[in-house]
């Protein structure tokens, strides 16, 4: 099946899946993350894989099993992981079963490609600091938004509701960067230019500023070349992504105009099909 295929799938939650999975194959994609993958063998010592798959709705135990075309792949998924499966789904011996199925990675590196990018036309950007800034800028988030150990729910925490993730994020960089000094290998960081405690600095910056202003929770607005590249990197993933989840779901009011969705205030309207007429060569 090749990826095109698979993108034209209807995307479905593991409940909608529940609903209409019979022992005929039907085509589906979900997306889904990882819970738990445990290895384990059949009693005639086969190996394989049982992978606890979740969505907001719902769970399910896929097994993988070592003649199967995705058992290699199975084998490198950890814990939390985003995947897509998309394929010919039936309700079988062992539950719900994707079959002729596909299976891709969830990045979040869309972000560091964008601002790899960008430091590539603007080369006075310094690039090292935009990857740091775009793996940094929202870390505080690992406390901001707590999900349970199982499911996808997200209880409220005083963390989060006292301080957001941007104090956090600052606080958890300042953390790292102690722990870092305390080794023996930043002996040698003293004689490094730029000054370790200024790039400590731009760092915090980033993290501070990438909202882009106050009213959206920054406590300082960009005042580095970085730090206005990152916020728009951060704004333009996000709203690119908006944007494609609502033509993959959002209601269709006639041919092409797709119904407003939060945050955006106005109908969107399909796009033109992408053109490469001239590929960058990467
Ligand atoms: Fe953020």
């Amino acid at each position: 099946m090749e990826d095109t295929t698979a993108s034209d799938l209807d995307l479905i939650t593991i409940t909608q899946l529940r609903q209409v999975a019979n022992q005929t194959p039907q085509p589906y994609r979900l997306h889904l993350q990882v819970e738990s993958r445990i290895e384990k063998a059949t009693s005639s010592g086969s190996p394989f894989f049982e992978v606890k798959l979740v969505d907001a709705s719902d769970s399910f135990v896929w097994r993988v099993f070592d003649n199967h075309p995705l058992f290699q792949d199975t084998a490198k998924l950890t814990r939390n992981s985003f995947i897509q499966l998309a394929g010919q789904w039936v309700d079988g011996k062992y539950g719900l079963e994707p079959r002729q199925v596909q299976m891709r990675a969830e990045h979040v590196a869309q972000m560091i490609r964008c601002a790899v990018a960008i430091a590539g036309v603007y080369p006075t950007l310094n690039r090292d600091l935009m990857i740091a800034g775009v793996l940094f800028h929202d870390c505080g988030k690992l406390w901001e938004n707590a999900y349970a150990e199982s499911g996808f729910t997200m209880p409220y925490n005083l963390t989060a509701e006292m301080l957001g993730h941007i104090p956090l994020g600052l606080e958890l960089v300042n953390k790292m960067w102690r722990d870092m000094l305390d080794t023996p290998a930043a002996a040698e960081w003293t004689l490094l230019e730029p000054a370790s405690e200024t790039v400590r600095l731009h760092l915090l910056h980033l993290v501070a500023a990438h909202h882009g202003t106050h009213e959206f929770g920054s406590p300082v607005l960009p005042k580095t070349p970085e730090a206005i590249a990152l916020h728009h990197v951060d704004n333009i993933d996000a709203k690119l992504e908006m944007f494609r989840r609502a033509y993959e779901t959002g209601k269709e009011l006639a041919p092409g105009i797709i119904e407003k969705f939060m945050p955006w205030p106005v109908n969107i309207v399909a796009p033109l099909p992408a053109v490469n007429l001239f590929p960058v060569k990467s």
